[in-house]
Parts: C-alpha cells; sequence; structure tokens
C-alpha cells in the first residue's frame, strides 16, 4: 500500500477563535475529556454517573452530527472518448431525472466552458446553472441561456467532468442562488455538490468572512467550496511554485468539515478531473469502459483495474444507482472516509481516518474491486404503466418471487421443507438465545415488521417488541446486550433508523439489517441480514417493498424457531403458502377495477378508517398510510379492538368505514365489529375471505360493499389484503388529481431527522 505526499495542515486560524475551535472539535473531544474526568479521585457512584452522562452527551452529538439532507448528487466524466456539449448535458440531466423521486425543490449542473483559460473568456471556464422547481424548468432554463450565449451544443470534448444536484431545502428557501453546485467565487474556481448537513458551517463561515469572502447563499455547503479556494490560495502563497494536488485541497477541506455528507467537487485548476468523498451520505462510483479489449469482463475482476489509465472510459459518481444503471452495472460503493479521485482515465481511493483526538489523518491508497449492481435498467422505467406507484403494485408476484428464490427448500418426500437464509446463518444461534427481539423502522417498514410481529412470536416463542425508530431515540428507550434489534428500511438509508441502529449498537445489542438497498448504510452498518431483493421501489410510496418485507421477516421467524415436531405442520403450511403466495397476489390484483369503482365513490371523501385487528392490524396502518400519503385524503388505520374506547364516536352514515375481516382467529371478533358499525348506521366497506361475502354482510344491508380476498395461511393474509388498498390509494390518487409518484411534501428516502 502506497501513502500519497501529505501536506502539513495548513493554519487555517480556527484556534484564533475559542469558540469557532470548540465547536469544529466538540465531537471528538467528548470522549477524551470523559477518561480524562475519570482519572480524578471520585466516588465510584459518582464516576458512573459522569459516565453515563458523557455517553448520552456523545451519543446526542452523533446523532445531531448524522442529520442528512435528501438532495441527490451526481456526476459524468468522459475520458479519452468524444462527446458533444449536447450529449453530455443529456447525461446530466438524465441523471437528475433518475434522483427526482428522491425529492427535491431545485436542481442544477456545471460544465465546461469552450476555453479552459480565465483570461481569454468573458465567461468562466465552467459554467453553473441553477434553477428553483423540477428537472424540466432546470432543462429549459439551461438551453435559454445556451441560445443567448456562443455556447456551441456540437462542440466535442474528448474529456470533460460534469456535476449535477438536485437539492430538498433544509438551509435557505429553494432559490436559484441556493441551489447546487455551490461556488467558491464569481470566477467559480471550486463547484461543490452536496448531500448532507454540514453541522459546524456557521463557525465556518465565520472564519472565512473574517478571511475576506463573501457568502451568495444561505446553505450550509457554500463554506465548502470557500475553504477550498482557501486552502488552495494559501497553498500557492506558501509553497510558490509547488503545485498543491486536487486531493490535498480536498482531505484539507475534509479535516474542518463535521456532520455527514457526500461531496463532488470540480475546479478549474484542475481541469477533467473530479474529486468525491463522503462521510455518512451514500456514494456510488460507476465504470463503464469503452474500449473492446478491456469489455471482455476479465478486467472487471481485477482489483488493479481502477489504476488503468489511457482506455476511453466513462465514469459516473452519484448517490443513488438508479442514475447508474442505465449506463453500466460496474460500482463500486464508496465508504465512509475514502476519497475518490478521477484524473487522467485513473481512479485513485484514499482512505482516511478520524485521528485519535480530532480531525482526520491520512492512511493508504486503497484497492477496491469493482461489483456488480444487480439490477436491471428496465426496473427504473415505468414500462407500460402510467405511474411507478402503478407498475409497482402491479408487479408484485414477480418481485416476491425474486425475494424467496433461492431461500425457501421443499426437498422430496421426506426431506422437509426449510427456509435457508445466508446473511443470518452464522447467527442464528445468537438470536435464538436473545431475551427479546425489537423491531425497529419508520412508517412502512414499521408497518411490515408490525405484520410479521404475531409469526416470530409464535415460531420463536421470544418476547418481539416494535419501535418507531424517532420514538426509541427520542425517549431513548431500554436496549440491552441481550437484545436482537432488527432494523428494516427499504431505503437502508432513513436517518431516524441509521441513528436508532447506532444508538442499538453502542448498547451491544445484537443489529439485524432488513433493507432492498445493497450497500446502503443499514446494509453496511449491521452485524448480519437479508436483503428483500424487491427491485428497485421508484414511487415514493412504499408498496412491493412491504409486501416483500413481511414475506423476509415470515422466513426470519421460520429461520428462528425451532423445527419440532410439535409445529411441523405449521412450518410446512408456512413454506406451502409462500410458494403459492405470487399466484394468490397475482388473482387480487384482479381487482384492480373493483378498487377504481370504489375510488370513484369516495373521490369526495375527506376522511377513511380502516379497521383491523390480528395479523391484519399493520394491513388497516399501512392501508390508511397509503391514502393519505398520496391521495392526501385523511385516513386513519385503527385496532379494531379499540373502536369501542374512542373511535366509535366517529361512525356515521357519511364516514366510510373500511374493515378487514378476512378468515383468522380474529374473523368472529371482526364480524362482532361490522354488527356494531352497522347499527350505528356506518358506512361500511367489508374486505372478507373468498365465499365469505355473505357472513360478513347480510344481502338486507344494500350499502355495505363487499371485497373478496383469495384465502391463504394467516400469517400471509396481510400480503395479500394490502393489494386492494394499494390500489385503492394509488385509483383515488390519480382521480383526485395528484402527483402520484411524488407526493407533496414528501421524499423517497427520509435521510434527515
Ligand atoms: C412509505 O410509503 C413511506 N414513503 C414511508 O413511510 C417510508 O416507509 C419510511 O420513510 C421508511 O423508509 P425506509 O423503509 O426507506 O426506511
Amino acid at each position: 500500500m502506497q501513502c500519497e505526499k501529505t501536506i502539513p495542515p495548513l493554519s487555517f486560524g480556527l484556534s484564533q477563535n475559542l469558540l469557532d475551535h470548540a465547536l469544529c472539535q466538540y465531537f471528538y473531544k467528548v470522549p477524551c475529556l470523559k477518561s480524562s474526568l475519570l482519572q480524578f479521585q471520585i466516588p465510584r457512584k459518582s464516576q458512573r454517573l459522569l459516565s453515563s452522562l458523557y455517553d448520552y452527551l456523545l451519543r446526542r452529538i452523533r446523532i445531531r452530527s448524522r442529520r442528512r439532507k435528501m438532495c441527490g448528487i451526481f456526476a459524468y466524466l468522459n475520458y479519452n472518448v468524444n462527446r458533444e456539449r449536447s450529449y453530455i448535458l443529456q447525461v446530466l440531466f438524465n441523471g437528475l431525472r433518475r434522483l427526482e423521486y428522491r425529492g427535491y425543490d431545485s436542481a442544477g449542473i456545471s460544465i465546461d466552458h469552450s476555453s479552459s483559460d480565465p483570461k481569454t473568456s468573458s465567461l468562466p471556464p465552467s459554467l453553473v446553472f441553477r434553477q428553483e422547481g423540477n428537472i424540466e424548468s432546470l432543462v429549459k432554463s439551461v438551453y435559454q441561456e445556451v441560445a443567448e450565449t456562443d455556447l456551441n451544443l456540437k462542440q466535442c470534448f474528448s474529456h470533460h467532468a460534469g456535476i449535477a444536484h438536485t437539492r430538498w431545502a433544509t438551509h435557505g428557501e429553494p432559490a436559484p442562488r441556493n441551489s447546487h453546485p455551490q461556488s467558491s467565487d464569481p470566477g467559480n474556481e471550486f463547484l461543490v455538490v452536496h448531500n448532507g448537513v454540514i453541522t459546524n458551517y456557521e463557525a465556518l463561515k465565520g472564519t472565512l468572512v473574517r478571511h475576506g469572502f463573501t457568502f451568495q447563499s444561505e446553505t450550509d455547503t457554500e463554506v465548502i467550496p470557500k475553504l477550498a479556494k482557501y486552502v488552495f490560495d494559501k497553498a500557492k502563497e506558501g509553497e510558490g511554485d509547488q503545485t498543491i494536488t486536487f486531493s490535498q485541497v480536498v482531505h484539507e477541506v475534509m479535516r474542518h468539515l463535521e456532520g455527514a455528507y457526500a461531496l463532488i467537487f470540480k475546479s478549474w485548476h484542475y481541469p477533467n478531473e473530479l474529486i468525491a468523498c463522503k462521510r455518512g451520505s451514500p456514494l456510488l462510483l460507476g465504470v463503464k469502459e469503452l474500449n473492446e479489449n478491456a469489455s471482455n469482463g476479465s478486467a472487471f475482476h481485477d482489483d488493479n483495474f481502477l489504476s488503468k489509465s489511457g482506455h476511453p472510459k466513462e465514469l459516473f459518481l452519484s448517490s443513488d444507482a438508479n442514475a447508474v444503471v442505465e449506463h453500466t452495472k460496474k460500482v463500486l460503493v464508496i465508504e465512509d472516509g475514502e476519497v475518490v479521485h478521477l484524473k487522467d482515465g485513473h481512479v485513485s481511493i484514499l482512505k482516511f481516518d478520524k485521528e485519535k483526538h480530532g480531525g482526520l489523518s491520512k492512511v493508504a491508497a486503497v484497492q477496491r474491486a469493482l461489483s456488480i449492481l444487480e439490477m436491471e435498467v428496465e426496473q427504473i422505467n415505468k414500462g407500460n404503466f402510467e405511474h411507478y406507484m402503478q407498475k409497482e403494485i402491479h408487479e408484485q408476484p414477480e418481485s416476491l418471487t425474486t425475494t424467496m428464490r433461492g431461500r425457501l427448500l421443499r426437498g422430496g418426500s421426506c426431506k422437509a421443507k426449510t427456509v435457508l437464509l445466508g446473511g443470518l446463518k452464522d447467527h442464528l444461534k445468537t438470536i435464538r438465545r436473545s431475551r427479546r427481539i425489537v423491531f425497529i423502522g419508520c412508517g412502512t417498514s414499521y408497518n411490515a415488521a408490525l405484520a410479521a410481529r404475531p409469526i416470530l412470536e409464535e415460531l420463536s416463542g421470544i418476547p418481539v417488541t416494535m419501535e418507531i425508530a424517532s420514538d426509541l431515540l427520542d425517549r431513548q428507550g431500554p436496549i440491552y446486550r441481550e437484545d436482537t434489534a432488527v432494523f428494516v428500511s427499504q431505503s437502508g438509508e432513513t436517518a431516524d433508523t441509521l441513528s436508532a441502529l447506532e444508538y442499538a449498537s453502542e448498547n451491544g445489542a445484537l443489529c439485524v439489517g432488513i433493507t432492498n438497498t445493497v450497500g446502503s448504510a443499514i446494509a453496511r452498518n449491521t452485524h448480519c441480514g437479508v436483503h428483500i431483493n424487491a427491485g428497485a421501489e421508484i414511487g415514493v410510496a412504499s408498496t412491493k417493498a412491504y409486501t416483500s418485507q413481511i414475506v423476509v421477516m415470515a422466513m426470519l421467524a421460520l429461520a428462528i424457531g425451532g423445527d419440532t415436531i410439535s409445529n411441523q405442520a405449521r412450518r410446512e403450511a408456512i413454506i406451502d403458502g409462500l410458494f403459492d403466495l405470487p399466484n394468490k397476489v397475482r388473482e387480487v390484483l384482479k381487482l384492480d377495477q373493483v378498487m377504481k369503482d370504489l375510488a370513484k365513490q369516495l373521490i369526495a371523501e375527506q376522511s377513511l378508517l380502516v379497521f383491523g385487528r390480528g395479523y391484519n392490524y399493520a394491513s388497516a396502518l399501512e392501508g390508511a398510510l397509503k391514502v393519505k400519503e398520496v391521495a392526501l385524503m385523511h385516513s386513519e388505520g385503527i385496532l379494531a379492538g379499540e373502536m369501542k374506547h374512542g373511535p366509535l364516536a366517529l361512525v356515521d352514515e357519511n364516514l366510510p368505514t373500511f374493515v378487514i375481516a378476512t378468515r383468522d382467529a380474529c374473523f368472529s371478533k371482526q364480524q362482532s365489529v361490522i354488527q356494531q358499525l352497522h347499527a350505528r348506521k356506518g358506512r361500511l366497506i367489508v374486505m372478507c375471505s373468498k365465499g365469505d361475502a355473505a357472513s360478513v354482510c347480510p344481502a338486507e344491508w344494500e350499502s355495505c360493499r363487499v371485497i373478496e380476498v383469495p384465502q391463504l395461511e394467516d400469517c400471509l393474509q396481510p400480503v395479500v389484503n394490502i393489494v386492494p388498498l394499494q390500489l385503492l390509494a394509488y385509483h383515488l390518487t390519480v382521480l383526485r388529481g395528484f402527483n402520484v409518484d411524488q407526493p407533496r411534501n414528501l421524499a423517497k428516502s427520509v435521510t434527515t431527522q
């Protein structure tokens, strides 16, 4: 391993200001303070008190530094291959379109001007375009500006580095000045796109202002390019002719940043180079070789591949695999503390670690092999569907099949049916010995865990408790070494769930991840886990991930639960049910038109109640969540057992009330709930098992609507029962004229707390 020459850290002047210094260093100082204080001769009890006080403080600080924005970053670099400016623009715009689903309110890009010499042109060498609103308004404004200037769209670049960004406003309103790329100065010497939050930006800004910088935006990000310029100028002053490399500039900048970030730097001092680095926020490098000899696959397995220059290639950086997969499947998931330098067709990676008492120390150049993205381009297209949500609802038979592929074993007649979860097999004994299993998640992922809770309790005999991630953190709820904490997250990047993971891990629990996103923070930071393999989910409303999560957790229950004679029949029935599940979902999807007709009847309603219990309490919560988040209609999922303790007061002949009453141990109780609702003239819509219509809704109840669904093993019934509610939410949204895939105010990955 080879170390790059380090430059001595520049005196940035932070220590001149005690407050700045304290702000910049507090995160790392807390543990040191703790150990020094504990050296004093103080009573044991007080020591313990002090120790837990500092642990608490440290946890709060870490949680604070994890807050990230829901922005998207993308970069495209072509090396040794001619690309017209219009092509480069298209690649950048497309990259942004692929990030759109994450949620954003403004966007921007930077490309090169014809001349790389700022002295010979009135325009700066790096052009920046930023716009409030959607990608299409950015595209429009770029072409408008292109037409007004001498910019030639046909101009070819054999080397070029472009960057792009979608912004979700946190610091400063959505406006061009607050959009990224953020710039160091009017000449755009250094440009940065950022996903994350810089927690010490105020201190940095104060220092930079004292050094003569003026700020144009209200963002936390603007300190980064300005800091880069400061570092660069200082090095130039001090080193005379000696040049400072781009990665040295970025390293120095990173030393001063606190918080979470994924960053891409572009600078006309380093033409056709890009630097990306990250701490906390996701970042991915995609590599596309354009040389036929090099694309025979052999180079792919070569760890040195990244250091081969000369071959024409295209390189992509993105916070999301969706923006890369249409170009290449060869990717590298960038790890925390890594700095990736793209220069002359060469990719070098340097790994930096935290120094003992703060800051970052450079460790070494890292050799990494690329991996293959397990996703298809079709997954990110709508196909024949009008919306991603619609497509994702309808592809559930296939996504469920993929979730179960290779994991369910049904041997010959003498062989038992069983489940194999490779990512868990080394930890099953520990999980079985746990005193408690704690499911932790947010939104739909929490609901999926709630649906799986009864079967896990039944098969494992271990108490299972439920935690909404933010609530666990707010309460600092007890988590013990003897606990198994299961983190459920489609994106694997949800800030609350990640902070809860950090908290559970600090408290010594075994942490298991259940996520859809390979290489995500949850996948990387848990001790073991299972990928749900549902394929890319782009609609903000989670649909196919929900059903795949339930299936994975049912398989988890089978894997943890002992294979005893007493439960053999039950286990086999569940495994048979799982095999049959895609067919059952195919069948229930035929209710599409029925649910559309129901949506037409409910189009003008203000509110919808959904009652469920047992296995289908989660279906009620999830159905109501779908309706409120996309159709923007108030909807409440209610545990039917609680009906008489309050919600019954709401029931009248106007309020639509949806009751889930499919066959299981709670069926007769649900029949009674229906009777009571009818007695109060409730406007009933009942979901029941096929053939049960008359048992839940006698023929004389004319106003009662019945939706019959196929019946299957009780613990798998929630997978089927949610589909009509997903369809209802979808059709209600379309009929009410709202945005299906990007509902108002919501983002796909909630990476901020
Ligand atoms: C689902 O429809 C929602 N968009 C939301 O509740 C989501 O499930 C939640 O934010 C958790 O996301 P995750 O699964 O990616 O962690």
